[in-house]
């Protein structure tokens, strides 16, 4: 039985490029929640495992290598910066720009994909839900790291939607990726994300679609308050 005012988990899962982070990041802050980008994580463990000669080029991966090191790395989000954002941190410096890179995208399903990793990741993870009060946006929040969340939404929309928006955001930062380019690396992404063994991408059961192929910020807001007021007494304002 949910108890008006107690805080709840949100869990938030989906495709590339869906917009999930940009979403979750709004809902959290519409709730006074923290917010958490799961997906920062993986990239943080492959921009280690690149800049040391653990993951090459073509994503083969030095396991025994990395799992040795791997639990003597510090990760951790710090908000920094003049409007107060989260920023991702390696072994106390900031690499929040390092792993945005099409060489990172690339590479991190490779990376996510290995066992080890996941459970490294998911007990970081974990404890940042301890408190509740948390919106958190990844592949697997739902269904494995916290199978428990009172409110679980799956994102989707076109490959050809999805692989605009990231053309667009890459543009903005100079890339020169070429749209099929980035079509062609988002479906690769969610080719692995969705058939790798351990804690796949895939839709939670008990979560709720938002597809918003055709959907602006706003109106995906609405859509979640009509879900949040009657259920559990919260509204994003
Ligand atoms: O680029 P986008 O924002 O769509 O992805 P992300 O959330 O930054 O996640 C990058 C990659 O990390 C995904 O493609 C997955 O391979 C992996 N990931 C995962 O396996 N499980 C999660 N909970 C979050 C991300």
């Amino acid at each position: 039985m949910f108890m008006a005012n107690s805080k709840i988990i949100i869990a938030i899962d989906g495709y590339s490029s869906t917009g999930k982070s940009s979403f979750a990041k709004l809902v959290a802050e519409g709730l006074g929640y923290i917010y958490a980008d799961s997906g920062a994580l993986y990239r943080a463990v492959t921009y280690f495992a690149y800049t040391n000669g653990f993951i090459d080029d073509n994503g083969v991966v030095e396991k025994i290598g990395l799992q040795k090191v791997l639990h003597k790395i510090e990760i951790f989000f710090k908000t920094s910066g003049p409007d107060g954002r989260s920023m991702t941190y390696l072994n106390g410096s900031c690499i929040e720009k390092q792993i945005r890179t099409s060489r990172i995208s690339g590479l991190v399903s490779r990376i996510a994909e290995i066992p080890f990793v996941r459970e490294y990741v998911d007990e970081i993870l974990r404890k940042m839900g301890s408190d509740k009060g948390l919106v958190m946006d990844g592949r697997d929040i739902g269904t494995a790291v916290f199978p428990n969340a009172e409110l679980k939404i799956f994102m989707t929309a076109s490959p050809e939607v999805r692989a605009r928006r990231r053309f667009d955001e890459l543009k903005l930062k100079g890339a020169k990726d070429t749209y099929d380019e980035v079509l062609a690396a988002l479906k690769k992404r969610d080719d692995i994300d969705e058939h790798r063994v351990k804690d796949p991408l895939t839709k939670a059961k008990d979560a709720i679609v938002l597809d918003n192929s055709c959907m602006t910020m706003g109106e995906e807001i609405d859509w979640l308050n009509a879900i949040l007021k009657p259920n559990f007494n919260l509204q994003i304002i």
